[in-house]
C-alpha cells in the first residue's frame, strides 16, 4: 500500500508557504541576509521543535520568518516546496502566504507575491504542477489591519484567488473579519478560514455563515456539534485537514484517534494536507503514510481523499475532470 500512496496523485489545499521553511533554507537564507539565528546548525532547530499547542508552534513560526527578506528568498522558500511536492506527486497545490507577518516588519507585499508567483509559474512550466495563491489575515491582528492588507491583495488580484483566516484561533472568533470578508467576496474573491481546530465547533458553524467560506481548514472539532457534521456532509464542505499538524499541536494526542478515517466514512469531503510540513515531519505522502498506518485504507478510500480535493480545489471545471480522469487512471492500473 505504501507504493500506492507514494504514486497516489495528490492535490493540497492547505500549505503555509512560510510553514515549509526548511531549517538547511532557513539557516542559508538568515546567513544571506546578515540575520542571527539563536541555534547552533539546523539539526539544533530542528530539535527545538516540539510544541504543547498552537500558540506554542505560531511562535517559533513566526521568528523562522524573519529570515525572509528579498523576492529571491521567497522564490527560493516556494521553488523548495514545489520540488518536494513533485516528488509526492502532488499535480495542483493552492499555496497560502500571511502577507502581515512580513509587512510588519517592513517587508513589501510586491517583494512577498512576486517571489511566491514567479516560482509558481516556474512550476507550473518546469514540473507540470498547476497552483494558486491565497492571502491569508492574521486573526490575532486588528479589523482594521486586515482590511489595510485587503487593499494590497487587491492591487495583486491577477495573482490571488482568494483571502483566508490563520493564527491563534482561541479568542479571535470568525465574526471579528466579518466586514473584512464580505468585502473581499463583493470584489470577486473566494474565502477560507481555519476554523475548529482548537477553537469550538462554533466558529465552523460562523467561518460558514459569517465568512461564507468555500472550504473550512481544519474543522476536526465538527464532531462535537451532530448537526454541524450532518451539514457538512449534505452540503458537501470540504475540510482540509492536516494530520501531522495536528498530532504535533496537540490536537490529538495519538493518530490512532484522529477522526479523518471516521469522517472520510461518513461522508464528510475531508482531505489530507501538510499545513507547515517543514515544523510538523512530513509532507503530502507521509502525512497520508501515517493516516494509512493508524486507520488502514482501501485504496478506493485513499483515492477519494485526491477526489474531495480536486472538487474543492479552486480551479476550472474543466480541470477538475481531467483531474479526477487521472486518478481513476491510476487507482484502475493499481
Ligand atoms: N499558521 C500556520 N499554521 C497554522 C495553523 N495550523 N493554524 C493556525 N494558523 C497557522
Ligand atoms: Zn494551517
Amino acid at each position: 500500500m505504501n507504493a500506492f500512496i507514494q504514486g497516489l496523485p495528490k492535490v493540497e489545499l492547505h500549505l503555509h508557504i512560510e510553514g515549509s521553511l526548511e531549517p538547511e533554507l532557513l539557516f542559508e537564507l538568515a546567513q544571506r541576509n546578515n540575520i542571527d539565528i539563536p541555534y547552533q546548525s539546523p539539526q539544533a532547530l530542528r530539535k527545538a521543535y516540539e510544541f504543547e499547542d498552537l500558540q506554542s508552534f505560531l511562535d517559533i513560526y513566526y521568528q523562522g520568518a524573519n529570515a525572509l527578506i528579498t523576492e529571491q528568498d521567497f522564490y527560493d522558500l516556494t521553488w523548495a516546496y514545489l520540488e518536494k511536492s513533485k516528488a509526492d506527486n502532488v499535480i495542483h497545490t493552492e499555496i497560502f502566504f500571511d502577507p502581515q507577518t512580513h509587512t510588519e516588519r517592513g517587508i513589501h507585499f510586491d517583494t512577498v507575491i512576486n517571489g511566491i508567483y514567479r516560482a509558481m509559474e516556474d512550476g507550473r512550466e518546469k514540473l507540470g504542477i498547476t497552483s494558486q495563491i491565497i492571502a491569508c489575515f492574521l486573526r490575532h491582528l486588528s479589523e482594521q489591519s486586515a482590511i489595510e492588507t485587503l487593499q494590497s491583495i487587491l492591487k495583486h488580484q491577477d495573482k490571488i484567488i482568494g483571502v483566508g483566516l490563520d493564527s491563534s484561533e482561541q479568542g479571535h472568533p470568525p465574526e471579528k473579519f466579518k466586514r473584512v470578508f464580505q468585502q473581499a467576496r463583493e470584489a470577486g474573491l473566494l474565502t477560507v478560514a481555519h476554523a475548529g481546530e482548537e477553537g469550538p465547533a462554533q466558529n465552523i458553524v460562523d467561518a460558514v455563515e459569517m465568512l461564507g467560506v468555500s472550504r473550512v481548514d481544519h474543522g476536526v472539532r465538527c464532531v462535537e456539534d451532530p448537526q454541524l457534521l450532518d451539514a457538512l456532509i449534505a452540503s458537501k464542505m470540504p475540510l482540509t485537514v492536516c494530520p501531522l499538524s495536528n498530532i504535533k499541536l496537540c490536537v490529538f494526542d495519538e493518530m490512532v484517534q484522529h477522526n479523518i478515517a471516521d469522517l472520510l466514512r461518513k461522508g464528510v469531503a475531508v482531505t489530507i494536507n501538510s499545513d507547515d510540513p517543514a515544523y510538523f515531519g512530513g509532507y503530502m505522502t507521509d502525512n497520508f503514510l501515517a493516516v494509512n498506518q493508524a486507520h488502514p485504507m482501501s485504496k478506493r478510500e485513499l483515492a477519494q481523499f485526491t477526489i474531495n480535493a480536486i472538487n474543492g480545489s479552486f480551479i476550472s471545471d474543466e480541470l477538475k475532470a481531467n483531474y479526477r480522469a487521472q486518478v481513476e487512471m491510476y487507482v484502475a492500473k493499481h
